[in-house]
């Protein structure tokens, strides 16, 4: 069962579906310390409520992003953690912090990388006119958004999407392969191949296919 260590900035909806999934079993695993830069996460009021244990650093109270990081590396080692899941966190991480934990930190974006990297991702599929987008569960570089992928999901973008109609797509996607991908790595099914993220024992779909619009419409 591996422990993990979850740091978030706002609501928290994928905390919510990792530590569900942890309860029920779906990732062997358990979350052993949620820590937020935010002081009035929801996130945190998520956490609490199923009694799993919060921390609050404020990356406003340090001077830079290397004393931040060594404080938050700091906590995570004390709760001995073997997987780094950010959730929603807005701060982007120094190399410092990733060599402590190499191949140990995951992230979910709300796109199909690498389209759509960065914020307002949703605005900019809309926008662009994607037919599809999507989310993506990635390790963590020093790059943003820029590590090896490890599990995509996909939904199509109407023309006359509301960019909070398509944000609540994704999300209900982000909080299936997430767990999902915490899982694959709890079972130490991953491995790292430069870009590419190898999966042991996967089951293919060759015909798996998706068109939008569809091809009888
Ligand atoms: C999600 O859309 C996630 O993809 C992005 O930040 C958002 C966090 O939402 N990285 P929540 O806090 O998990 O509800």
């Amino acid at each position: 069962m591996i422990r993990i260590g979850v740091l978030v900035s706002g609501s928290g909806s994928n905390l919510q579906s990792i530590m569900d999934a942890c309860e029920c079993g779906e990732v062997d695993g358990r979350v052993s310390i949620v820590v937020s830069n935010v002081e009035d996460a929801y996130a945190l009021v998520r956490a609490r409520s199923k009694g799993i244990p919060t921390r609050v650093v404020s990356h406003t109270d340090y001077p830079d992003r290397e004393t931040f990081d060594r404080e938050l590396v700091r906590i995570l080692r004390e709760s001995g953690v073997d997987l780094v899941a950010l959730a929603g966190f807005m701060r982007v991480l120094t190399p410092s912090f990733l060599r402590q934990f190499p191949g140990r930190v995951m992230n979910i974006h709300p796109a199909l990388l690498p389209s759509f990297p960065g914020l307002h991702v949703r605005q900019k599929a809309i926008d662009y006119g994607v037919k599809f987008s999507g989310c993506t569960v990635h390790f963590v570089d020093e790059g943003v958004d820029t590590g090896p992928i490890i599990i995509q999901a996909v939904v199509p973008v109407y023309p006359d999407d509301s960019e909070e109609e398509l944000k609540d797509r994704i999300l209900r996607l982000e909080h299936r392969i997430y767990p999902r991908a915490i899982q694959l790595f709890a079972q130490n099914r991953l491995t790292v191949d430069g870009r590419r993220v190898l999966i042991r024992d996967l089951r293919k779909d060759r015909d798996a296919c998706l068109t939008n619009p569809p091809l009888d419409s």
